[in-house]
């Protein structure tokens, strides 16, 4: 078990209770859920493993892979969709060269397909890292993606 989350756990009681609060605080701290803290969980709480994946993939919140260090998410709503978002994630796919729900396998990117940012207005939608850029197009999209490489 590392340092880091032994420091989260050691900050909750070891109470069922404290299993989603564990889980979020350890995907905050380590960008997702490793085998090793599923592990480290299930000691400090006395819940089998089998259990604590049993309530995290219910919440689809949860990530169990190591993302990429920038996490890109395209909308493909319908405003987005009218206005270019099929596009601009063609362009994605073709540029880092994995689909939705994938990481590169340098871990530099992964990329999610999102249903709606309720953004409508700036559509279409790219979130790089949480920053929303609107009004993307494909060429500007691939430049964005280009400059964080
Ligand atoms: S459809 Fe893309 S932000 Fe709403």
């Amino acid at each position: 078990m590392t340092q880091e989350l032994q420091t989260v756990l050691q900050s909750y009681d070891r109470s069922r209770d404290s299993l989603i609060p564990i889980l979020q605080d350890v995907q905050g701290k380590l960008g997702y859920i490793s085998e090793d803290a599923v592990k480290g969980i299930s000691e400090y709480l006395r819940v089998s493993q089998s259990s604590i994946y049993g309530v995290a993939t219910f919440y689809t919140q949860f990530r169990f892979t190591r993302p990429g260090d920038h996490i890109v998410r395209v909308c493909q709503g319908t405003a987005c969709h009218v206005r270019g978002g099929q596009r601009i994630m063609n362009e994605v796919v073709k540029y880092i060269g994995i689909k939705p729900g994938e990481t590169t396998p340098d871990y530099k990117f992964s990329l999610e397909r999102v249903a709606c940012f309720g953004s409508c207005a700036l559509s279409p939608i790219v979130v790089v890292d949480d920053i929303v850029y609107g009004r993307m197009t494909p060429q500007k999209t691939k430049q964005l993606l280009k400059e964080m490489e």
